[in-house]
């Protein structure tokens, strides 16, 4: 990234320093729903000789169900969060919701550290869900709505950086406890980001938006004139106002046709991150690195590489986010999905899985990961924080992250259903096909955003729907983003 893209321009480096660490902190949002998602598949391994696994609630059930409870209990909290989520984030305010939803992760976090029956443990995995569900929302929203247009994009992925960080965090954490199986600190040790989190964010400010949204124009002021010169405050403000004014008219209610191009890509975008199988390899990793022939270290050593892979490559797309536009990266990022998928089944398809062939499986396997991490990974939940009017760009987010999460647990649950139908080769080349329609669906139908002010690229939405595709949002930038 070239000194001049990010300096601002107003109040030199000072104001970006208070904009990179505001965001740096809003992260940790994206680190507790990365480790979070990611601890659990060490910890069952010991939580199952722990518990009584036959029955809960003096019910007697199977331990494969009580096993979909730990394991996929956060997945429906999380859908549950994203769903109120959205639109506590748009009635509290950002900020509130950041320090209520750090407080359920502490709470989950402790609650299943200390629990003596395995239904407090499951209470205390689905109340870690949902704060996982509303910090997927509010973390890039608060990240996008307080950035500068011409870093923004960086910024916001700063989120997905620390999901990969807190996923590869969590796969070391697992490694760590696994000699002694203490399965009580694994699970416990989410409890630090979220208290950093919850006392860090008591001194942040709320989104200047949605200061303005709800008339407090001078607090948003004030927040704004810690990152933006007189004269760019004023410019930026006007601009805000003037949408919100529009918005009054009755024009922002979500089913309003022209918001209606935007929900379909929230949607879209929402369920191929998805169903393109990338938690098939987040979470299974061990399980396909084995069958691929190899041992049981190297497998878990792979996973680690699986998670640096990740993480690596999505420091790329944070660097280049804002140069190269979220298309670009997008369609990129698919076409080489596509191409590694088809060619991870191809390895899986041939006989005689170890040598040559098993480290092709391995290749393809990593070079799928760093696609996905270029693309679909950071520029889905980007993308969803650009694209919704202001008045509801919460509760938007909040429906389109309901498809995320529930995606996430239908494929989590028919991985291995489909290994046994249609084999791993079959399975990968389903994602291939998806993989495929998604790179359709992003070629016609996803709009570009990048250098556009928030409020810009709203504007730009109401115009095309009155007489032009979505993609016209990829018109040129203007200087700043702001005038
Ligand atoms: C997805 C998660 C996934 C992670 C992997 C996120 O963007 O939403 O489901 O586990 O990326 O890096």
């Amino acid at each position: 990234m070239s000194t001049e893209h990010t300096r601002n321009a107003d109040t030199g480096d000072g104001g970006n320093r208070f904009v990179y660490v505001t965001a740096a902190l809003a992260a940790l949002n994206g680190l507790l729903f990365g480790f979070d998602t990611g601890v659990i598949s060490g910890a069952f391994l010991y939580i199952q000789d722990a518990f009584d696994m036959s029955s809960l609630l003096w019910i007697s059930t199977s331990s494969a169900m009580i096993e979909g409870l730990v394991v996929s209990g956060a997945l429906v909290g999380a859908a549950f969060g994203a769903a109120v989520g959205g639109n506590l984030a748009d009635r509290w305010g950002r900020r509130r919701l950041i320090l209520v939803g750090a407080l359920v992760f502490f709470l989950g976090s402790l609650t299943m550290a200390v629990a003596p029956t395995l239904e407090i443990l499951i209470a205390g995995r689905i109340l870690d869900g949902i704060a996982i569900g509303f910090a997927s929302i509010v973390g890039p929203l608060y990240i996008s709505e307080i950035s500068p247009p011409k870093i923004r994009g960086s910024l916001v992925s700063l989120n997905q950086l620390a999901v990969t960080t807190g996923i590869l965090a969590s796969y070391f954490v697992n490694y760590a406890f696994a000699d002694t199986g203490q399965w009580r600190w694994m699970l416990g040790a989410g409890m630090l980001p979220a208290l950093v989190l919850l006392v860090g964010m008591l001194f942040m400010p709320e989104s200047p938006r949605w200061l303005i949204d709800k008339g407090r124009e001078a607090d948003a002021k004030e927040v704004l004139s810690r990152t933006r010169s007189e004269s760019r405050i004023r410019a930026e403000l006007r601009e805000i106002k003037e949408t919100k004014e529009i918005e009054a008219e009755g024009l922002s209610e979500l089913i309003e046709p022209w918001v209606r191009p935007a929900l379909i890509v929230g949607i879209g975008l929402a369920a191929f991150q998805q169903v393109t199988g990338i938690n098939t390899v987040i979470y299974y990793a061990p399980t396909i690195f084995e069958s691929t022939g190899f041992g049981n270290s190297a497998s878990i050593l792979a996973t680690v590489g699986v998670g640096v892979v990740n993480v690596v490559m999505t420091v790329v797309a944070v660097l280049l986010m804002d140069r190269v536009g979220r298309r670009p990266l997008l369609l990129v990022g698919l076409g080489g999905m596509i191409l590694t998928l088809v060619g991870l089944g191809a390895a899986f398809f041939l006989p005689g899985l170890s040598g040559v062939v098993g480290w092709a499986a391995l290749g393809s396997l990593m070079l799928y990961v760093a696609f996905f991490a270029i693309g679909l990974g950071p520029v889905f939940w980007l993308l969803i924080s650009e694209i919704y009017p202001l008045k509801v760009r919460g509760s938007a987010m909040g429906v389109v992250t309901v498809v995320n999460w529930v995606a996430n647990l239908l494929v989590a649950q028919t991985f291995l259903q489909l290994v046994g139908a249609i084999g791993e080769h079959g399975t990968f080349w389903l994602y291939a096909a998806l993989s495929v329609a998604a790179l359709v669906f992003t070629y016609f139908l996803v709009p570009e955003t990048k250098g556009r002010s928030l409020e810009e690229i709203e504007a730009d939405l109401r115009q095309s729907a009155v007489g032009g595709s979505s993609t016209a949002i990829a018109a040129e930038p203007t200087e700043d983003g702001v005038e």
